[in-house]
């Protein structure tokens, strides 16, 4: 066969070189009958291929046919690399290498209007700012109409900058996760009672019985440990039937999971939980410098701060974030959860005062937490828990859990819970449990506020919200 090349490969020194590509035309630009430009794009590149007429190789009718092609349309360019005269500023400063091209066949030809134009899809909001200054009109594409045609709209490079980003990062947590000796479990997503306590579940007929879609793995994940496995970890869908409509939360989201047996301690959990995502965002930080860029480019953010001057991730309690929170003149239910608004004042708070933009809240009021949380030993009306913050809101959280069966039953009932719906987990404990803690962290919004992104939808290719189901 052929030998192709991918548009990432092309560099300056291949200057000369023939090279046969394939990829979709993202903008046409006749100059004359003699000359065309065309962009060709591939995932996150893209590369200008030029026609001129010339004896013997590009005929009038070639040059006509390129001119004619429609925008995405899918082709196949065999050309020679050429580089831009360094003495043409413009060219040089905006790309490597052109491809003067000698054949060049249409593959699959789009025969529709696009509903949006991925160059409209593709701006900044600098750029709009720019435009207004000098009086431009540009296109606006609203969120709705990108995520309504979000085939057309996947295509740009900030969202294959997103889902490449995404997709290292749950490569780097498996890979870290496996070097420490966790198991990857699959828990069933279909599931008697609702897992987090609640009302935000999905119920389902499942033949004749009453069920519910997952709202986490939380109760089978404990159930494995207690099944003799220390160490687990899952990556797997999480439904919440969210009456909010949000910025930052979905429907069906990505749930990455841990629970383990702990020694003394949960602390051990935040050290793990500190330590492997420092080790995610280092890898992710070294390893996506192009998906990062390209993200950049549309939606500028500010490079994360997440460890303090000492090396280590900044660990508060809950006590001394209200504290803090009090003191800048916020008024705070008294041990209360922290609404989204508290949160991010305290992001602000934290970044001001210790330069991170990520750490650990422990120590959380017991009333505030799911009913399997272990209460504090020293003050039940704490709980050995904790929460992650990124970019001033929460990402992660994660607790020691119960492991006595009474302790646990009276905790379910007190919440509310009906017990009967979730007996096989309860009676999991009987034989008995291990003492153990765990975690959950959302990838969507992990991604989202790593990138410095303002809306989970961007992080979900295809986001399921109160209000979307499809595409
Ligand atoms: O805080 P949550 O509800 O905790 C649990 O599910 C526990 N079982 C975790 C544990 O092991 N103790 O959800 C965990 C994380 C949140 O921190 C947040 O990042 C994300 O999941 N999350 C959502 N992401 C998108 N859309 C939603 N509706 C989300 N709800 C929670």
């Amino acid at each position: 066969g052929r030998t192709w090349t991918d548009l990432r490969e092309l560099s300056a020194e291949m200057k000369d070189k023939s090279v046969l590509i394939r990829g979709r035309v993202q903008t046409i630009r006749p100059m004359s009958k003699k000359i065309v430009f065309l962009v060709v794009r591939q995932n996150m590149s893209t590369v200008q291929c030029v026609l001129v007429v010339s004896k013997d190789i590009i005929s009038t009718q070639m040059v006509r046919f390129a001119a004619s092609l429609s925008k995405e349309s899918i082709v196949d360019v065999e050309g020679v690399i050429s580089v831009p005269d360094p003495k043409d500023p413009i060219k040089s400063a905006t790309q490597q290498v052109e491809i003067h091209v000698r054949k060049l066949y249409c593959v699959n030809r789009n025969m529709y209007n696009l509903p949006i134009n991925i160059e409209d899809a593709s701006r900044s909001e600098t750029e709009f700012k720019e435009a207004e200054k000098s009086g431009k009109q540009l296109v606006r594409v609203g969120q709705d109409t990108s995520l309504n045609n979000r085939v057309i709209d996947l295509r740009t490079a900030a969202n294959q900058g997103i889902f490449g980003v995404k997709s290292e990062f749950v490569n780097e947590f498996r890979r870290r996760l496996r070097l420490k000796k966790f198991v990857e479990i699959f828990t069933p997503k279909v599931i008697a009672g609702s897992s987090e306590g609640g009302a935000e579940v999905f119920k389902l007929d499942y033949k004749g019985q009453p069920a519910c879609l997952a709202q986490s793995p939380q109760l089978h994940k404990q159930m494995t440990v207690c099944g003799g496995f220390s160490r687990v970890f899952e990556v797997g869908p999480v439904f919440r039937a969210e009456n909010s409509y949000t910025h930052r939360h979905l429907c069906e989201f990505v749930g990455l999971d841990v629970e383990m047996e702990i020694m003394e301690h949960y602390y051990e959990v935040c050290d793990l939980v500190a330590e492997l995502f420092v080790a995610i965002f280092n890898h992710v930080n070294e390893n996506c410098s192009e998906e990062l860029e390209a993200i950049n480019r549309q939606y500028p953010f500010e490079p994360l701060k997440y460890l303090l001057p000492d090396g280590n991730v900044l660990r508060l309690t809950y006590d001394q974030g209200i504290e803090m929170l009090k003191e800048a003149g916020v008024k705070i239910e008294p041990m209360g959860d922290l609404n989204t608004e508290a949160e991010k004042k305290l992001g602000k708070l934290v970044s001001d005062k210790y330069n991170t933009d990520f750490y650990i809240l422990t120590r959380y009021p017991l009333n505030t937490r799911p009913f399997y949380t272990m209460p504090c030993h020293d003050n039940p009306d704490y709980s050995n828990s904790f929460d992650v913050f990124l970019r001033g809101e929460e990402i992660i959280s994660g607790a020691q859990r119960i492991h006595d069966l009474e302790i646990l039953t009276e905790r379910a009932e007190k919440c509310g819970i009906d017990v009967k719906t979730i007996s096989t987990y309860i009676d999991s404990f009987r034989h008995p449990a291990p003492l153990h803690g765990g975690f959950g962290a959302g990838l969507e919004r992990v991604v989202m506020l790593f990138c410095g992104l303002n809306n989970i939808r961007k992080c979900s290719l295809f986001p399921r919200d109160p209000q979307r189901l499809t595409p």
